[in-house]
């Protein structure tokens, strides 16, 4: 367990103060009315402006910020560039806007599971992202983004900070339930999705935090030493995929270095890749307080919007006045702030808005059940210890999660629930089923004997917010990837007692088990599962709907067989391998490998035909596979291709994933499903031509249900 202390960190008191800072709704820093003889430089629209205004007049909206840009002072320009605190009124972090010329500004807040606690306004508490990432269901989750959108609309906010779309390096990291996992390409399709369904409903999202940012302890000093191919092919794909695919409307710098700079001061990652290369037209905020080093020189790096204050940007009208900044650079930045604003329509919304009904509603609470149905990943299942058989009526249940309303982190991403079911309650609800509850963590005779007339046991345990979560503010990053041990002695005691017992684990990604879990009979992971989490725990385990979760990351045998985890050092190398490109290179089998989960169904894989052997650079090979459902239970599958090049120039990882495609099936029947592999993202980054080269060699496709299957495999050249 952390320490209360950290808790009282000067960021946390920074933050309280901002919370209620005197400022709170005073308009923008006083700007002058005059008019100046100053006329903004033409502008001249691209295929990327043009796209991010999407079905709005961009040649209007772009003539009109020519006409503001040319009205505004310099000091009001500069109000329009960093936020103005926390406002209580508007229930969200503020950028003003400026009424004279019609400007909104922004109204933002968090985050990736839900609408923020900070606005004490209760929510639904949809499963962590996490969670998310295990459905493998870019639908499903296209349909969360647009839920949470709804929810932070429904108070007026129009900037919805997420989704944390960063690599989880290492399970310890403390806000691992923030991201989809430990894979770009998984995590593009679900960031696409997230960000196409909450920008569907007038919502900017803000794909964060940009970039390399996956260690909390260190967060506001560590420097990312990273080179080139690992940021192109493994931290940035995923990020180029919700700028260029998902038309994200703004990113979020992070706190980190970068190879020596902070992101706010990167501008090979602001400048160069986000804005030369991917072409985004939207803006960037730094993250919250200590998110911002510089004035002109953050400026200049890309960041537009210093976040939540201006204690930087304030200093930008003087470096104007001195020379040092040229007030068309200024305008630049300005510009893609004002683009956002008028793209999305923030200038014609009514305020204030409170649409009370929205939050919680009975549509959004089914949508939560349902994600964590679809998430909650079967690990083990001995003997057929699940589902739980129609004759047991009596379930002796145990653990530290077991009456907890356990949903999550309670750092940015926290929400307030209107409610919680617990596992407890979950379990309880059933008709027929008596539930005793066993609290603490021994067992005394009553305990055992509970335990020993129970039909079946269930153990609920796992990590909660003292464990892991953001740093400063919560509980920072975790201290092992193991269980604590007196929940492990209880797993013990209690598999000595009784020949059908069920651990379901919560927590924000991997946790090992390979010390104990041979003990019991069945092994569920339950992430941080949302407000409806204890009825969804209760579905899978009566066996309502099959376990459909595949695991997003790997759960090494043990901590070792991962790359390191530092958050002590100041500069961290973050080399080319990780999770299961990582256990691959070494040959070391995962406990449970990335993508595994089982079903109550059994599934074959079949016939698999490519649309050809052979492509070009820019070309995409279609896979077909045969589904089919032996069980006696309708199911889904989650199949996926993984891709390894053959005779590449440079070391590459054994094989990486290139793509999935999920199947629901009644038993008896099958489908073929398609799996599309673009040559594109077989592309390293060729250190001499300084570009993504797709090479002209053999490579391996391998189809199966996770990392370590290879039973289906064929191969194609790119030519
Ligand atoms: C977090 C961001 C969050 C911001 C505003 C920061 O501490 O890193 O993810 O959006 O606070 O709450």
């Amino acid at each position: 367990m952390r320490s209360a202390l950290l808790r009282f960190s000067p960021l946390v008191i920074a933050f309280s103060l901002l919370a209620c800072d005197p400022r709170d709704n005073a308009p923008a820093d006083a700007g002058t009315d005059a008019v100046r003889d100053y006329r903004a430089e033409p502008f001249e629209p691209t295929d990327a402006t043009r796209a991010y205004c999407g079905d709005a007049d961009d040649d209007a909206i772009e003539a009109r910020i020519t006409e503001i840009l040319s009205t505004l002072t310099v000091d009001e320009k500069v109000a329009l560039m960093h936020g103005s605190g926390y406002s209580s009124s508007d229930r969200a972090w503020r950028v003003p806007g400026n009424e004279r010329v019609g400007v909104p500004g922004f109204r933002m807040l968090d985050g990736p599971r839900g609408l923020s606690r900070f606005t004490r306004v209760p929510a639904t508490a949809f499963p962590v992202a996490m969670m998310r990432g295990a459905t493998w269901d870019p639908a499903l989750e296209r349909d969360v983004g647009a839920a949470i959108a709804r929810e932070v609309r429904s108070i007026g906010v129009d900037v919805l900070l997420a989704p944390t779309i960063n690599v989880l390096r290492h399970p310890r990291w403390g806000r691992a339930q923030e991201t989809y996992g430990e894979d770009s390409h998984h995590m593009g399709e679900l960031g696409v999705a997230f960000v196409q369904g909450a920008q569907a409903e007038g919502v900017i999202a803000s794909a964060k935090h940009f970039a390399a940012n996956s260690i909390e302890n260190t967060r506001h000093e560590v420097d990312v030493v990273i080179d080139e191919r690992t940021l192109r092919e493994v931290y940035l794909p995923h990020f180029r995929r919700v700028v260029i695919d998902g038309r994200v409307g703004s990113v979020m710098s992070a706190y980190n270095r970068v190879n020596g700079l902070y992101c706010d001061q990167q501008s090979h990652l602001l400048t160069d890749i986000l804005r030369g290369e991917w072409q985004f037209a939207g803006f960037v905020e730094s993250d919250w307080v200590l998110g911002t080093h510089g004035d002109v020189d953050s400026l200049r790096a890309g960041l537009d919007v210093e976040m939540p204050f201006g204690p930087n940007f304030r200093r930008l009208p003087a470096a104007i006045t001195s020379g040092a900044l040229d007030e068309r650079e200024l305008d630049a930045s300005l510009r893609r702030v004002l683009r956002a604003q008028l793209c999305f329509g923030l200038d014609e919304r009514q305020r204030p808005v409170d649409e009370p009904s929205v939050r919680g509603s009975a549509e959004h609470l089914a949508l939560a059940r349902e994600v964590a149905r679809r998430g909650i990943v079967l690990l083990r299942n001995d003997g057929g210890a699940l589902p739980i058989a129609p004759g047991a009526t009596s379930i002796a249940l145990l653990g530290r999660n077991a009456d907890a309303e356990n949903i999550g982190d309670l750092g940015s991403s926290s929400v307030i629930p209107q409610g919680v079911v617990t596992a407890l309650e979950g379990l309880g609800e059933r008709d027929g089923v008596t539930v005793t509850h066993v609290p603490g963590t021994t067992l005394d005779a009553a305990g055992e004997a509970t335990v020993r007339a129970a039909d079946v046991v269930v153990i609920v345990t796992g990590l909660d917010s003292d464990d892991e979560g953001e740093a400063d503010i919560a509980a920072g990053d975790r201290e092992s990837l193991a269980l604590r041990a007196e929940e492990v002695a209880l797993i013990r005691a209690v598999a000595a007692l009784h020949d059908r017992v069920v651990v379901v684990l919560e927590g924000g990604s991997a946790i090992t088990t390979g010390e104990w879990d041979g003990d019991i009979e069945a092994l569920v992971l339950a992430f941080y599962p949302g407000s409806e989490g204890g009825r969804a725990i209760a579905d899978v385990l009566f066996g309502d709907v099959s376990p459909s979760g595949r695991l997003p990351f790997s759960i090494p045998a043990q901590e070792s067989d991962l790359p390191e985890f530092d958050n002590v050092s100041h500069t961290v190398d973050y080399g080319y391998l990780h999770g299961y490109r990582h256990l691959a290179a070494n040959e070391t089998p995962a406990r449970y490998p990335f993508g595994f989960g089982l079903s109550y169904s059994t599934f074959t894989l079949s016939e698999l035909a490519l649309s050809s052997e052979r492509t070009t650079a820019t070309g995409t090979i279609t896979a077909t596979v045969r589904v089919t459902n032996t069980g006696t239970v309708r199911a889904r599958e989650t199949v996926q291709a993984y891709v390894g090049a053959r005779g590449s120039s440079v070391t590459r990882a054994p094989y990486d994933l290139r793509a999935f495609a999920q199947v629901q099936l009644d038993p008896g029947t099958s489908e073929t499903v398609t799996l599309a592999v673009r040559a594109e993202d077989l592309a390293y980054w060729n250190e001499t031509s300084s570009r993504m080269e797709v090479e002209a060699i053999e490579y391996e496709l391998r189809v199966g249900t996770h990392a370590e299957d290879a039973r289906l495999t064929a191969t194609f050249r790119v030519e």
